[in-house]
């Protein structure tokens, strides 16, 4: 079974929203997917309670199972929450061949995304390369400077920007309804599917696979 697992320790900044996000994209690919919720304020699992029986299934895994996937799962998401990094990060990471790292374009956020990028690198499963890690540039506004900046700070570190998401109602509307945007008819979502696509191009690649 694979795991991914969707980290930052900086809150808001769309870890939820990846996960669900990527939980959807992947099933409508036809895995077996199921989503793991560490967050004790729950939204993935709210998430997941909407979900009509019209979509494709995801199957739940608690916190108390020890991520324990039902048998036949193609792969695990795992949500995590705000304030993860360090020695908790690290044991996260060993049950993970991938990461993927939301971070939003502003000034702010960045300063926190470079902090928290430059401490997980050290971590054993990153720096061993046990786990791969993809950065998904969230909220996107395009051509705006601080975009600019941060596509030139992933080139500083060597980690690959698997994906850009854009800003939209889509994806508040979605989450209410415990749906991706994948979920939602082309003529609304086609440019957001669009853009899952690369993600979920990466995450099919050898180059997202550690050996984890
Ligand atoms: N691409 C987007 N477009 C519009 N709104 C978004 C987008 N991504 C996230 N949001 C909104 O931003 C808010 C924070 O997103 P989310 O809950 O996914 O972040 P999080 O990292 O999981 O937060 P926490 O650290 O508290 O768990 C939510 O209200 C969500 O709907
Ligand atoms: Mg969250």
């Amino acid at each position: 079974m694979r795991t991914i697992a969707v980290i930052n320790a900086k809150g808001g900044c769309g870890k939820t929203t990846v996960a669900t996000g990527l939980a959807s994209a992947l099933a409508w690919e036809g895995y077996n997917v199921a989503l793991a919720d560490l967050d004790p304020q729950c939204s993935a699992t709210d998430w997941l309670a909407e979900r009509g029986e019209d979509y494709p299934e995801i199957h739940a895994v608690s916190k108390a199972s020890g991520l324990k996937a039902p048998a036949g799962t193609d792969i695990l998401v795992v949500d995590t929450p705000a304030g993860v990094y360090g020695a908790e990060l690290s044991k996260l990471l060993n049950k993970a061949q991938t990461a993927l790292m939301p971070l939003l374009p502003s000034p702010i956020d960045m300063a926190a995304a470079w902090r928290f990028l430059e401490k997980t690198l050290t971590l054993k499963p990153i720096a061993s390369k046990k786990t791969k890690l993809g950065l998904v540039a969230n909220r996107v506004k395009p051509n705006t400077i601080v975009y600019r900046e941060l596509t030139g700070f992933m080139d500083d570190y060597r980690v690959p920007v698997v994906g850009q998401l854009r800003d939209s109602m889509n994806y508040v509307r979605a989450f209410e309804r415990g749906l991706g945007v994948s979920d939602l008819p082309e003529y609304l979502a086609g440019e957001d599917w669009g853009q899952w696509d690369d993600i979920v191009r990466w995450v099919k690649s050898k180059r997202s696979m550690g050996s984890a």
